[in-house]
C-alpha cells in the first residue's frame, strides 16, 4: 500500500489503466500462464461410448485400470444419446440454451457416476466441478484417478448464439485440461479419430483419416467432426496443451498407448506455442 496525500492506493500496475488496451496489459499480462498439474493426464470419454453398455464400457474400465500405475488421470465423460433426446424434447418446447446446458450437463455427470463407480475398489471416485476447481491435487494424492463431467458449467449463462448449447463436454474437456497445464488430452470417440466426413454418414466411404492436423485445417472442413465445433475456437488461444488426440475407445490398447505418446489416432495441433 503506498500513502500520497492521505489517500490509500493499491500498488498495481493495471490500477490506472484499461484492461482493453493490450499494449497496455501486455508486459503484465504477456507471460505464459504456470502449469498447475503438469504430470495429470485428461481422459475425455464420448458419451456414445457410454451408451454401448457393458461391451464398450467394461474392456475401457479395465483399460483405464491398468493405467493407474502409470499416469495420474482426470476421466471426464461427455452426455450421449440421452443429452440427444433432451434436447430434441426442450427444443421442442421451447427451452432456452440456458436451461438446456444444465440438463445436458446432469447426463454427463450421470456417465461419470457410472464409471466412478466402476472404478471405486481403485478409490476412483466422482467429482463435482467445484471440486475439480479447488481440491483436485488433494484428491489426486489419495487416489490416482479422478472422475467428472465433461461438461463446462456454463449453464444459464451459456451463449444464446444457439439453440443446442455451444460450449459441450469436448470444449469442457479442453478448457480444463489447458487450465490445468495437463500433460496431454485424449479424446476418446467410438471411430479411429477424425474424418474428412463423417464415416457413418451418407458419405461415409469417401471418408479418409486424417492422421495430422490442425485447428485451422478442420475450421475449413465443411461438414460435421465428432466433437463441439467451439473446441476448434478454444483450441486457437490455447496457452499449454499443444496438441491433442483423438481416438477409438472401442479398440483396446489405443487409449494406453496415446498415453504413452504413440500415433494411434488423429492428432491435432493446437494454437499453443511452443515453450
Ligand atoms: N468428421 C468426422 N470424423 C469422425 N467422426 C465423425 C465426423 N463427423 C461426424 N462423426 C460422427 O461422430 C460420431 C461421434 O459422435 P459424438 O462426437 O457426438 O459422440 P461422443 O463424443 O461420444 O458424445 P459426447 O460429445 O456426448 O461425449 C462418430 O460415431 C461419427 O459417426
Ligand atoms: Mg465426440
Amino acid at each position: 500500500m503506498a500513502d500520497t496525500n492521505q489517500i490509500k492506493h493499491v500498488a498495481s500496475p493495471l490500477a490506472r489503466q484499461t484492461l482493453l488496451d493490450s499494449d497496455l496489459t501486455r508486459p503484465v499480462a504477456g507471460n505464459r500462464p504456470i502449469k498447475l498439474l503438469p504430470w495429470l493426464q485428461v481422459i475425455k470419454i464420448g458419451g456414445r461410448i457410454m451408451d454401448r453398455g457393458h461391451e464398450a464400457i467394461l474392456p475401457l474400465v479395465g483399460e483405464l485400470r491398468a493405467l493407474l500405475p502409470e499416469h495420474r488421470l482426470l476421466i471426464l465423460t461427455g452426455a450421449g444419446i440421452r443429452a440427444r433426446h433432451l434436447y430434441s424434447v426442450g427444443l421442442d418446447l421451447g427451452l432456452p440454451a440456458g436451461s438446456l446446458a444444465p440438463l445436458a450437463a446432469s447426463e454427463a455427470g450421470q456417465n461419470g457416476h457410472i464409471l466412478a463407480s466402476l472404478l471405486a475398489p481403485e478409490g476412483v471416485s466422482y467429482v463435482e466441478h467445484g471440486t475439480i476447481a479447488s481440491q483436485l491435487a488433494i484428491h489426486l494424492q489419495a487416489a490416482r484417478a479422478v472422475v467428472g463431467s465433461a461438461f463446462p458449467p456454463y449453464h444459464h449463462h451459456e451463449f444464446p448464439t444457439a439453440r443446442i448449447p455451444l460450449h459441450r463436454a469436448d470444449t469442457g474437456a479442453f478448457l480444463l485440461a489447458d487450465a490445468l497445464g495437463a500433460a496431454g488430452l485424449t479424446i476418446v470417440e467410438d471411430v479411429d479419430g477424425v474424418y474428412t466426413t463423417d464415416p457413418n454418414g451418407a458419405d461415409g466411404k469417401k471418408a479418409e483419416l486424417l492422421k495430422e492436423t490442425s485447428f485451422a485445417e478442420l475450421a475449413k472442413l465443411k461438414g460435421t467432426l465428432p466433437f463441439d465445433p467451439a473446441l476448434l475456437e478454444v483450441m486457437a488461444n490455447a496457452r499449454h496443451i499443444a496438441r491433442v488426440q483423438v481416438v477409438n475407445g472401442l479398440v483396446p490398447g489405443r487409449i494406453s498407448a496415446a498415453l504413452r505418446g504413440q500415433h494411434v489416432g488423429s492428432i491435432i495441433n493446437t494454437g499453443a506455442k511452443p515453450v
